[in-house]
């Protein structure tokens, strides 16, 4: 039997009166790769920054997260890429600083060592002449390379866990599909956990093994990546398999909508 890495029970959060997570439960092996769908403003963000430990003061959560026994650390367990770069990174810091700082923190080397590791990460992520550019600042990289660097502080404490909230939506589609392989490919080689956040079916079926769709705070179905694009059972699945499709076929092709009135 797969051992369960991480286990979320009855998880509610709330912001004020706004309801944003409903008694959502998911449990996580090691390894697996769970990508989290669903439209704006459904919870897919605060469900994966409750798990990440990173919810505002404001927000009310109830029930358990739980890590090996205990809650995940940020940076050690779990490493966060966000949508937009600029949010994890700082913008006066030089970069190679802002990892090796990680690194220091979470995995105890010294300033030197970790300067290195700030390089070798740097290479991994494809930053060219990544040795030369460990005194750069952000403003001197492209929004993809950016995001590239992001990506090497989010799994500088060597997290087993990466949490990944729509990381290339603010990218142009090219430079999408360059971070999205990167993504794949550093998950695959270093063994690590992933959640995925995305709006996109497409993108979470190519990144995932796992689906999850949250509908107004609710997990309303999980499982399989195939199995569920092939068979959804619940109509907002289906209704955001088929408005995908119809977006890549031509007008007189597209396939019938399903009625959103009766999700409520
Ligand atoms: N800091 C906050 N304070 C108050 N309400 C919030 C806060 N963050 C999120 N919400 C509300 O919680 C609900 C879920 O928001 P959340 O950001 O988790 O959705 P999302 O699925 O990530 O959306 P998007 O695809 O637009 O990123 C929404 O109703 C949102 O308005
Ligand atoms: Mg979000």
């Amino acid at each position: 039997m797969t051992e369960t890495y991480l286990n979320v029970r009855n998880l509610n959060v709330s912001y004020g009166k706004t309801i944003a997570i409903r008694n959502v439960s998911l449990q996580l092996a090691k390894g697996d790769r769970l990508a989290l769908i669903g439209m704006s403003g459904s919870g897919k963000s605060t469900l994966a920054m409750a798990i990440a430990g990173l919810l505002p003061k404001q927000a009310h959560i109830e029930g358990t997260i739980d890590f090996a026994g205990r809650r995940p650390k940020l940076g050690s367990d779990i490493g966060v890429l966000f949508q937009d770069a600029s949010g994890s990174l700082d913008p006066v810091m030089k970069v190679g600083d802002q990892i090796a700082e990680v690194v220091m923190t979470h995995l105890g080397m010294s300033w030197i060592s970790a300067r290195v590791r700030a390089a070798e990460l740097l290479d991994r992520v494809k930053i060219p002449k990544a040795l030369s550019r460990l005194n750069s600042y952000p403003h001197e990289f492209s929004g993809g390379q950016k995001q590239r660097i992001a990506l090497a502080a989010a799994l500088a404490g060597n997290p087993s866990i990466l949490i990944a909230d729509e990381p290339t939506s603010a990218l142009d589609t090219v430079i999408q599909k360059h971070i999205v392989d990167l993504l794949g490919e550093l998950v695959k080689d270093g063994g690590l956990t992933l959640l995925f956040v995305t709006h996109d079916i497409a993108l979470a079926s190519q990144q995932a093994d796992q689906i999850a769709v949250i509908y107004q705070g609710e997990v309303v179905e999980a499982g399989a990546s195939g199995q569920l694009l092939r068979e959804p059972r619940h109509p907002y699945t289906k209704a955001l398999i088929n408005t995908h499709i119809s977006l890549d076929r031509p007008r007189s092709k597209r396939l019938p909508q399903i009625d959103m009135a009766g999700l409520q």
